[in-house]
């Protein structure tokens, strides 16, 4: 059956209000969320404490991701932010040895990129890969810095500044060839289109819930390949990391044969009802819908944008791009506080206006955003 968007849009009550065009920032509540933040509260006030149910809850939202990943089960911890499993993941590795170099792409959000420097402490060395002059990276640029002492590649599905989407295939390929690992970071990309990581090859992925996935704040994944886990060892770790929970050894660091080995502590637990909320509402309209949306959505807004006289930063072909169109402007910051005043709900970076989309926008909000743009076409670049 056809997925109906008038409906997925109804349970988003922002939206009748505003033209939001953020989700790449935090992504709306929806109704559904809403009422999983509130079976929280009352699954506490009515018994107070709830372990079983709460690791229930933390597990479900493992195999949602996983689902949605093309991933096992086991193959996926529950963190607290991108940050978390990044960190996490980067303390299983050595840097002592003559492979200690780590490749990251000039898309990476700063996170992706700081934890790595920070293990320079650790004796690893960082090669940056840099765009071309059009904004994006080309394969030849991660030719040149991905040899035979490389470690590990941090790559983006989707730039976070410019909406250009990287070849993670071709890249993976290439990495492996070298003898390097791939950490992909779909925090841009996940929930909005299909993230394939069995078919992209990527031995690991990290994002949150907080956008795409309609979730909330303070929960993310970390995605490790079963084929690695064995020979990674965080020594970021704790109780929720080991084989078993319920061991309370305190002699010994038994870390879980799965994934959960990257966590820690305890789960963000009422982060879990919201992020296990927003997944299941992504499973229900189907990711297949959801990213076939998005493509028409953003693609009839980049080709309206550029003939109302706009410059798009981000490349116009579908499979180089995902659910971001960036616009330049002359000074984003003021453009965007221009747009709030109408009801127009976008963020800035740098010197562009970032319009990013999910399947409950419709042609209104792009309406909205062109009035908006055209309002104020002394702020475009
Ligand atoms: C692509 C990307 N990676 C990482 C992050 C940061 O993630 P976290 O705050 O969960 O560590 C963001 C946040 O906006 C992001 O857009």
């Amino acid at each position: 059956m056809a997925a109906d968007f008038a409906a997925f849009r109804a349970q988003f009550p922002t939206l009748r209000e505003k033209a939001y065009l953020a989700s790449g920032s935090y992504g709306l509540l929806s109704r559904q969320v809403e009422a999983a933040f509130r079976r929280y509260l009352d699954d506490r006030l009515e018994r107070g404490v709830d372990w079983g149910g709460w690791t229930e809850r933390a597990e479900a939202v493992r195999a949602g991701m996983a689902a949605l990943l093309n991933a096992g089960t086991d193959e996926i911890a529950v963190t607290t932010s991108a940050s978390a499993g990044i960190n996490s993941l980067a303390s299983a590795l050595e840097f002592s040895g003559p492979r200690n170099k780590v490749v990251v792409s000039n898309f990476e959000f700063p996170t992706g990129a700081q934890i790595w420097h920070a293990q320079q402490a650790r004796g690893a060395v960082v090669e940056h890969v840099p765009e071309g002059s059009d904004g994006e990276i080309p394969l030849a640029h991660f030719e040149r810095a991905i040899d035979e002492r490389t470690k590990l590649v941090q790559i983006t599905h989707v730039c976070y500044r410019n909406g250009a989407r990287l070849d993670v295939e071709a890249v993976t390929r290439l990495a492996h060839a070298r003898g390097a690992l791939v950490l992909l970071d779909c925090f841009q990309s996940v929930g909005a289109m299909k993230v394939d990581v069995q078919a992209l090859g990527v031995d690991f992925a990290v994002g949150g819930m907080l956008k795409y996935l309609l979730g909330t704040a303070g929960i993310g994944f970390l995605y490790v390949d079963r084929r690695r886990l064995a020979g990674l060892v965080p020594t970021v770790s704790g109780w929720f990391a080991q084989a078993d929970i319920d061991a309370m050894d305190i002699f010994a660091n038994d870390p879980a044969p799965s994934a959960s080995r990257f966590q820690t502590g305890t789960p963000p637990v009422v982060n879990c009802y919201a992020a296990e909320a927003g997944i299941s509402l992504i499973h229900e309209t189907g990711l297949k819908a959801i990213e076939d949306r998005i493509r028409t959505l953003t693609g009839e807004a980049m080709d309206r944008l550029v003939d109302a006289g706009c410059r798009l930063a981000t490349p116009r072909a579908d499979d180089r791009r995902g659910p971001q169109v960036a616009i330049r402007s002359k000074d984003a910051a003021a453009l965007t506080a221009k747009l709030a005043e109408r009801g127009v709900v976008v963020s800035w970076r740098e010197d562009k206006v970032r319009a990013m989309f999910h399947a409950y926008n419709d042609t209104s909000d792009v309406d909205a955003l062109i009035e908006g743009l055209m309002a104020h076409r002394d702020l475009l670049a």
